[in-house]
């Protein structure tokens, strides 16, 4: 993962290297033309992972009362539900083309997720446990 995503908290880079590594591995398979199984998994990982990544940000933010928790949980939300729609019209795509497609336009978002979310929204989490000492949990 680039230097410039990540942000000194352990458990939260982590998790975002996944993420990352997500992101490379859905391109290698829409560029090296895998077939829909190998998109399909990705997918499925990657549905999954979110879900488990905003619960550990966020149970950590409710717990140690950082105040921009009620505007970053609604961000959460939000790329939660454009994953939800994007394994949606995956599923429901006819042909092989069509979910490669869709495959792309997965691979853009989670660009702006890496480029926006982590590197701003979860930026300021993760500055206000560096300035206030906090320990982010394992
Ligand atoms: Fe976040
Ligand atoms: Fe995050």
């Amino acid at each position: 993962m680039p230097e410039q995503f990540r942000l000194g908290c352990p458990s939260i880079d982590t998790q975002h290297e996944l993420i990352f590594a997500m992101y490379h591995e859905l391109l290698r398979s829409q560029q090296q033309g895998e077939d829909s199984y190998e998109l399909e998994f990705v997918f499925l990982s990657l549905n999954s992972y979110a879900g488990t990544h905003f619960r550990h940000e966020e149970e950590f933010m409710r717990s140690c009362g950082f105040p921009g928790t009620e505007s970053h949980i609604r961000e959460h939300r939000s790329l939660a539900l454009q994953v939800g729609q994007l394994r949606g019209r995956f599923v429901l795509a006819g042909s092989l083309e069509e979910k490669r497609a869709i495959a792309g336009e997965v691979a853009v978002f989670l660009l702006g997720w890496l480029e926006h979310h982590i590197s701003v929204v979860d930026r300021e989490l993760c500055d206000y446990l560096l300035e206030h000492h906090i320990q982010s949990p394992e």
